[in-house]
C-alpha cells in the first residue's frame, strides 16, 4: 500500500464520546460512496504535519451497509508520537484527510455456530461494525464490554439501541469483570471467540481459551501496537545506499518512507507481517514490538517489522 492509493476525505463530524475518545465521521471529499468493507476492517489515516507524515490504523466502526461515510474512534494516547494528539487537537470539521482503502485483518468467521465478542475500552470499535453484520445473520452472538467506569463506555447508547439483548457491560469502578473462564467453558461447540482490548485482556482470553481446550482456529484477536517511542538510531539501507537518522518519536517505517523508499504495509501495527524486512546487520540488537514474528525469529535477529520495531543500539543495516 502506498500514497498513490489513498482516498481524500472530509471530516464531517467530530464528537467526544468519552473523556479519552473522539468519534470522527469521514465522507469522500469529492462526494459519492466510499469503498465497501466488512466488520473488523481498518483504515490507515495519513496525517501530514509540518514536521512529518504519520500513518495510523483505526478500525471502521460504522455500518458496512452505509458507504456514504466512514466512522472511526480515536483514543488520545498520552505516550503517542503525535497521531492521536493531531486528530484530537488539530483536526476540525471541514478539514481534509487522506485515508488508505479498508483492509480486514479481523474478520468474523462465517463458519461459526455462535460468535462471542469480548471488548475492553477502545477495543469496542471493530465490534461495532461486526455487530451490524451479525444482526442480519442467523448465528447467535453476544458482546461482553469492559470499561473503566460509566463515563468511559464509548458508544454505549448505540450498542443498547441496536443490540441491547446481546450486550453486557462491565464497569471496573463497580468491581465488575468479565468472567472469561466461566464464559469460555460454557459455550456450545462451534463457537468462535473474538477479543480486542488491552494486551493483558487479549493474553488472558487466549490463554484461558487454550486451557479450556479451544482450538486456535476458533480464537481471534486484534492487537495493533502503536509504534513506541525509543532512542534515536541510524539505519543504513544497503540496496538504496541511503543512511538515515530515526529520531525518538518517529517509527523506522516512517523514516524509510520519508526518504522515498517504499515498504509494503497493511496494518502498521505489527500484526500483518507485510512490512517484514531483512536485517543485514543488527548492530547491538533489535527491539521487536510486533505480534507477527515467532520468539525464535525475534531472537535470530534476521528480520524485523519496521512499522513498530527499532534498533536497540546506535545503528542497523537493512536489505532495502
Ligand atoms: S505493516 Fe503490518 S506488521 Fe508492519
Amino acid at each position: 500500500m502506498t500514497d498513490g492509493q489513498t482516498i481524500a476525505v472530509e471530516v464531517s463530524a467530530i464528537e467526544r464520546v468519552t473523556p479519552l475518545i473522539k468519534h470522527f465521521t469521514l465522507r469522500r471529499a469529492e462526494g459519492g460512496p466510499l469503498p465497501a468493507f466488512s466488520g473488523g476492517s481498518h483504515i490507515i489515516v495519513v496525517m501530514r504535519t509540518a514536521r512529518r507524515v504519520n500513518r495510523n490504523p483505526y478500525s471502521l466502526l460504522g455500518s458496512p451497509a452505509d458507504l456514504d461515510r466512514y466512522e472511526i474512534g480515536v483514543r488520545r494516547m498520552e505516550d503517542s508520537r503525535g497521531g492521536s494528539h493531531f486528530l484530537h487537537d488539530e483536526v476540525a470539521v471541514g478539514d481534509r484527510l487522506e485515508i488508505a482503502h479498508p483492509v480486514n485483518l479481523f474478520p468474523l468467521d462465517k463458519r461459526a455456530r455462535k460468535h462471542l465478542l469480548l471488548a475492553g475500552g477502545v477495543g469496542i470499535t471493530p465490534f461495532l461494525a461486526q455487530l451490524e453484520d451479525l444482526a442480519v445473520g442467523t448465528a447467535p452472538y453476544e458482546l461482553h464490554y469492559s470499561v473503566r467506569s460509566p463515563d468511559h463506555a464509548a458508544f454505549k447508547d448505540r450498542l443498547i439501541a441496536g443490540h441491547g439483548g446481546h450486550v453486557r457491560l462491565y464497569h471496573d469502578s463497580a468491581g465488575e469483570a468479565i468472567d472469561v473462564e466461566g464464559l469460555l467453558s460454557a459455550q456450545p461447540l462451534g463457537t468462535h471467540v473474538y477479543v480486542c482490548g488491552p494486551k493483558g485482556m487479549i493474553d488472558t482470553v487466549i490463554d484461558t481459551a487454550r486451557a479450556c481446550g479451544w482450538s486456535m482456529s476458533h480464537i481471534h484477536w486484534e492487537q495493533f501496537s502503536a509504534p513506541p517511542v525509543g532512542d534515536a538510531f541510524e539505519v543504513f539501507l544497503e540496496r538504496s545506499q541511503r543512511r538515515l537518522s530515526v529520531p525518538p518519536d518517529q517509527s523506522l517505517l516512517e523514516a524509510i518512507e520519508a526518504a522515498g523508499v517504499e515498504v509494503p504495509y497493511l496494518c502498521r501495527g505489527g500484526v500483518c507481517g507485510f512490512c517484514r524486512t531483512r536485517v543485514l546487520d543488527a548492530g547491538d540488537g533489535l527491539l521487536h514490538h510486533d505480534h507477527f514474528l515467532s520468539d525464535a525469529e525475534k531472537s535470530g535477529g534476521k528480520s524485523l517489522m519496521p512499522c513498530v520495531s527499532r534498533a536497540r543500539g546506535k545503528h542497523v543495516v537493512l536489505d532495502l
